[in-house]
This record gives C-alpha cells, sequence and structure tokens, in this order.
C-alpha cells in the first residue's frame, strides 16, 4: 500500500488533510514533535524507515510578526525544512504564501510574476519554494493566503472572540485578499500529491485562495452576520488603514492570487469562502 506522509499534521492545514479519506493509502502524520524537519538526518532516517511515496509538507512558522524577531528559527522552519524533505527525493507538495508579493495594487497576482517579500516571514517561505523547486524530482508549490478553518488559532476564531469582549471591531480594510477555507487546500494538496504521481510535467508553482477578493475588514463583517445566525452578537466592524495598526511585519496591500493555472491543469475550482464560513460557523462558534 502505497504512503502518504503528512508533516505538520497537528497545523490548521495538516489536521484537515488528516481527516480527508486516503481510499489504498497509508496515511502517516507527523508534527515538530515526531519529525522536526529542520533536523536533516531526522528527516532522511525517517523516511528511510517509513519509505513515503509522497509527501504533503504542512510544516511552517507561520507566526508573521515574530518571523521578524526570530528570522534564524523562521529560516531553519520555512527554507530548510522544505530543503530536507525534497532531499529525500520523495514527490512532494509544498504549502507556500501569498506573502512572497510585494503587494503593488493592481491586478491579481499570477505564478510567474516577479516575488518581493516585505518581511522575514515572506522572504523564508520564498527561499523554502526555491529550495524545492531546485529538486531534480517531482515537486509542486501550492501558494495560498488567509487560511481560516476548525482548528487552531486564525482570523475568524480572533474575530468572534473580540466580538464578545468589545462595542466595535476596528478591522483593517485597505488590504485585500482572499480568504481560504483549510479543508479546501488540504483537498487541492490531495489533488495535486495524486497528479504528480500519475502526470509528467505537472512540476510547478499554483495559486490557491478563496473568493470573492475581500478585506480583512470585510471577512470581518461577514464573520459576524455567519455568527448572528448562531445568537452571537453582532458590533460594528470600522474599516481602518493599516498605517493605523502598526505591526512588527509589513503586510501586502494586494494579496489576490489569480487562480487560473490550478483550474485548468488540476480543475480546482476557487472555493467561495462566504460558503466555507457559513459551513464552518456551527462548529466555530460551539
Ligand atoms: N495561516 C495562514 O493564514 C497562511 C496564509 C498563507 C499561507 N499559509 C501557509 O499554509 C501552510 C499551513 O499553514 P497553517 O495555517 O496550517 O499553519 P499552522 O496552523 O501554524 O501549522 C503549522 C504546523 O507546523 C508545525 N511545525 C512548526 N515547526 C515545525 C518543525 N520544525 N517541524 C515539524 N513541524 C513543525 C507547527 O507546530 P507547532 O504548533 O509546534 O509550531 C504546526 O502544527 C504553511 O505553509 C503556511 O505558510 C498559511
Amino acid at each position: 500500500m502505497p504512503t502518504v506522509l503528512v508533516t505538520g499534521a497537528a497545523g490548521q492545514v495538516g489536521r484537515e488533510v488528516m481527516a480527508l479519506d486516503w481510499p489504498g493509502w497509508r496515511l502517516v502524520g507527523v508534527d515538530r514533535d515526531q519529525l522536526d524537519i529542520t533536523d536533516a538526518n531526522a528527516v532522511a532516517a525517517f523516511t528511510q524507515r517509513e519509505r513515503p511515496d509522497l509527501i504533503l509538507n504542512c510544516a511552517a512558522h507561520t507566526a508573521v510578526d515574530r518571523a521578524e524577531s526570530e528570522a534564524e528559527l523562521s529560516d531553519a522552519i520555512n527554507r530548510a525544512g522544505p530543503a530536507h524533505l525534497a532531499a529525500t527525493g520523495v514527490p512532494m507538495v509544498h504549502i507556500s504564501t501569498d506573502y512572497v508579493f510585494d503587494g503593488r495594487p493592481g491586478r491579481p497576482w499570477r505564478e510567474g510574476d516577479a516575488t518581493g517579500p516585505l518581511g522575514v516571514y515572506g522572504r523564508t517561505k520564498l527561499a523554502g519554494e526555491q529550495a524545492v523547486a531546485a529538486t531534480a524530482g517531482r515537486w509542486a508549490v501550492l501558494r495560498t493566503a488567509w487560511v481560516f478553518g476548525r482548528h487552531g488559532a486564525n482570523f475568524v476564531k480572533t474575530m468572534l472572540r473580540l466580538a464578545a469582549e468589545r462595542d466595535e471591531l476596528r478591522v483593517v480594510g485597505d488590504q485585500q485578499g482572499g480568504p481560504t477555507p483549510a479543508d479546501a487546500i488540504a483537498a487541492a494538496c490531495q489533488t495535486i500529491g495524486l497528479a504528480l504521481l500519475d502526470r509528467a510535467n505537472v512540476n510547478g508553482i499554483y495559486h490557491f485562495a478563496g473568493a470573492p477578493p475581500t478585506t480583512w475588514a470585510g471577512f470581518a463583517q461577514a464573520i459576524l452576520a455567519a455568527s448572528a445566525a448562531h445568537g452571537r452578537r453582532v458590533v460594528p466592524v470600522r474599516a481602518i488603514a493599516t498605517a493605523d495598526y502598526p505591526t512588527p511585519a509589513k503586510r501586502p496591500a494586494n494579496s489576490v492570487l489569480d487562480c487560473t493555472l490550478i483550474h485548468t491543469t488540476f480543475g480546482i475550482a476557487q472555493p467561495d469562502w462566504r460558503a466555507a464560513l457559513v459551513r464552518m460557523m456551527p462548529e466555530l462558534v460551539s
């Protein structure tokens, strides 16, 4: 029976990959405690023992602001980790981010557009992509954005908590992006991973994000509206400027990803994040 190795299996996306059906496959999920991807020897020993046919790398250092003061750790997890996994030669799907772009306003970002990360997180994630792409084997990089889901910390859970505590939410309204359900990312990774094994010449970078584009303030409004159906308090959301919400890491103003290529190559459509929000809300408010 073929084996799929999922790294970062306890994260937002990792848990959704573990929850998918994998008919005919042996599913091995590991998080930092079982396999620290920054340890090259551990990665080599683990893969020699388990002999995976496919790796889905969901492990990452995702704390965008903390990365500014943890550059070494961020580099170890976001660049060296994927490089060690790629060095095994096992076909691999690696997840990356919209934050590899500088966020210049204009059209949605395509895969071939020039990158220009604004901070440590984006820089180390870009270096991770490059390490994966440098391998001779089969690989795909899935760049996604604004991840939310049932598991782990995310923007949706933060907004629900703050709405219960405050009379008004002040949320950034001048950054554009596509909120993306974690379970849809998991399903896309599975489809691409299986295609990597079945089809030649699908190596590459693919963009995948929810539609339609919105701002963090727009996302917050939709979250509160969806939670009202479950008796949650709705408070006004005031859109503020990025300049009025200083953070250690600079964030791109335009994070919208053009997701045409993943559709034409694999038939994977952009998920509607508003429908996903409504679907997940019973679990999120409970
Ligand atoms: N979250 C977003 O909004 C967002 C946006 C764009 C792209 N992405 C990308 O999407 C992917 C999945 O993100 P996510 O939101 O699911 O992240 P997450 O919830 O932070 O999960 C990442 C997982 O990786 C684990 N990990 C960290 N260091 C590790 C190491 N050295 N070895 C093994 N595992 C390690 C973490 O464990 P600990 O909890 O112990 O650290 C955690 O379980 C990442 O590649 C991320 O860059 C995320």
